[in-house]
């Protein structure tokens, strides 16, 4: 439904910004704008738009000046309970050293996140199988280390994509940083370059792609994933602009022509934003769609494999396809001329009951190799890594690298900078240790014959743990709850 308004204003970043003509075409629905009316729109705009997006897509006279930030001092709210309770989350956090491994970060960051930060990063599609079977899968394959190896010294050096990396991990790409932390993908930027990996941009961030590639170090690698827009003229300006800044590989995500079905997510919405009397028709159609829905509109569905001809004659970047997930679509886009593929359920974001990438590692290696594709085509896999064991076992059965989403959000929102860096050397450390327990001293010692892959098809899922009830409603429970558990 429209609602006719005649003058609509918000303040966004100390300036006042007429959307009364805007409103209706607003991505994220009109409620949202609605609320903030006449007000301060910052805390909630910052999160998930990118800050050049105002300029970038709408006139310059919806700007009608600066406002004195003085004069909303005085408007400033007390701390809400919500807030006080994170507030007092936080103080009782464990210390950095402490964080012994990826999931110390994942408890902390539930307790210490905002709601619907935490619904939005940690949701899965679903009944949330997939999600689960992602790093379940990895439980399933077994270990047939080597002995008397010398592994003094062991390397965890590679390449990935031609680009250098302190070993084969990267951090993927995952939208709203800023959900997390107040800098966003930055955070995630500055770890990945002091620790010596490649991060892979999302389309989606709350930064502004050139804040990211401003805030890297000298001869840091980063990559691209791309939302293909319905408009190509969006997309062709993004691409060319990536390449012309020293992006190094570009990622098109292909499991998304519709965003999944997060239901903790969308619950989180609708939670939050109890309707109101002027909105109440508009609640009711889009009170369903969450964080992920609200900015993916323009991601186009009719995407198909006759569009890679046309990305190769727009870049020189190598294009990969992430989100692949079966034998057949590996083997399509090396036919294609891709130079290479990401297996991936999206983090079991999009369609439960997908395969964990782990475990269609090895018939993608297979039938590659049969098929004559397996040279100059590189294939990572992402999804439940959460140990370097992980990381050795997609490598023994055939991956370049492996990307990390939840673990390295988590350690952002829970200890920013420090965390992502502490998170990457606990990573690194593990797969020191495995590989020189593994006796394999450097990356390409690491063989298929290693790791015991038997088990790898048998999913039993015997009586499944209702996770809604034990993990998503705690948080829709009255306030005090869980928080206050800490
Ligand atoms: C909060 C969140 C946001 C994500 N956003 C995107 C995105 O914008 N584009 C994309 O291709 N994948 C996105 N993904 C999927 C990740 O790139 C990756 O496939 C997944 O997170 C890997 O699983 P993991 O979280 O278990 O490591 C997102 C994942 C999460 C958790």
């Amino acid at each position: 439904m429209y609602i006719y308004v005649d003058d609509l204003w918000v303040i966004l970043h100390g300036k006042v910004y007429d959307l009364t003509y805007f409103l209706p075409e607003h991505p994220g629905g009109q409620k949202i704008i609605l609320k903030y009316a006449g007000k301060d729109a910052t805390s909630a705009f910052e999160p998930i738009h990118p800050i050049d997006i105002i300029t970038r897509l709408l006139p310059a006279e919806v700007c009608m000046g600066s406002i004195d930030p003085a004069a909303l001092k005085g408007a400033t709210k007390e701390e809400s309970e919500e807030d006080k309770l994170i507030r007092i989350a936080r103080e009782k956090m464990p210390r950095l050293e402490e964080m012994y491994n990826s999931f110390d970060f994942e408890s902390v960051a539930k307790r210490v996140m905002k709601p619907d930060a935490w619904a939005y990063y940690s949701s899965g599609a679903d009944d949330e199988i997939s999600m689960r079977e992602n790093h379940n899968a990895f439980h399933r394959i077994w270990l047939r280390p080597r002995v008397m190896v010398d592994v003094k010294h062991v390397d965890m050096s590679t390449t990935m994509l031609g680009c250098p990396a302190s070993f084969p991990l990267y951090i993927t790409a995952t939208a709203l940083g800023k959900l997390g932390h107040p800098e966003g993908e930055k955070v995630l930027t500055r770890a990945a370059g002091k620790t010596g990996i490649i991060q892979m941009i999302p389309t989606l961030a709350s930064c502004s792609f050139d804040e990211m590639v401003d805030a890297r170090l000298d001869k840091q690698n980063q990559w691209l994933q791309l939302y293909v827009n319905e408009d190509r003229n969006i997309t062709k300006h993004l691409v060319q602009h990536a390449e012309a800044r020293g992006i190094k590989g570009l990622f098109i995500t292909a499991d998304a022509p519709q965003l999944g079905r997060r239901e903790k997510d969308m619950r989180q919405k609708y939670a939050n934003e109890a309707p109101d009397e002027i909105t109440r028709s508009e609640m009711s159609m889009t009170r369903n769609e969450g964080a992920a829905r609200a900015i993916s509109t323009f991601i186009d569905p009719a995407l198909n494999w006759s569009d890679i001809p046309w990305f190769q004659s727009i870049t020189k970047m190598p294009i990969l396809i992430k989100g692949v997930q079966c034998a057949e679509d590996a083997v399509l886009a090396a036919k294609y001329g891709c130079q290479g593929v990401v297996l991936s359920n999206h983090g079991g974001r999009q369609l439960d009951f997908a395969p964990s990438s782990i475990e269609i590692l090895a018939e993608v290696m297979e039938t590659l190799k049969r098929e004559g594709l397996d040279k100059n085509f590189e294939v990572y896999i992402d999804g439940g890594i959460r140990r370097g064991s992980d990381i050795f076992k997609a490598i023994a059965l055939g991956a370049k690298g492996v990307g990390i989403g939840r673990p390295a959000l988590f350690a952002m929102s829970s200890y920013g900078d420090a965390g992502v860096e502490r998170l990457i050397s606990l990573f690194q450390n593990e797969l020191e240790m495995c590989m020189r327990l593994m006796g394999t001293p450097t990356i390409k010692d690491i063989k298929p014959e290693m790791v015991d892959i038997r088990n790898i098809k048998d999913h039993f899922v015997a009586n499944p743990t209702d996770y809604l009830a034990a993990g998503a409603y705690e948080r829709m429970q009255p306030r005090g709850g869980i928080i206050s558990k800490l």
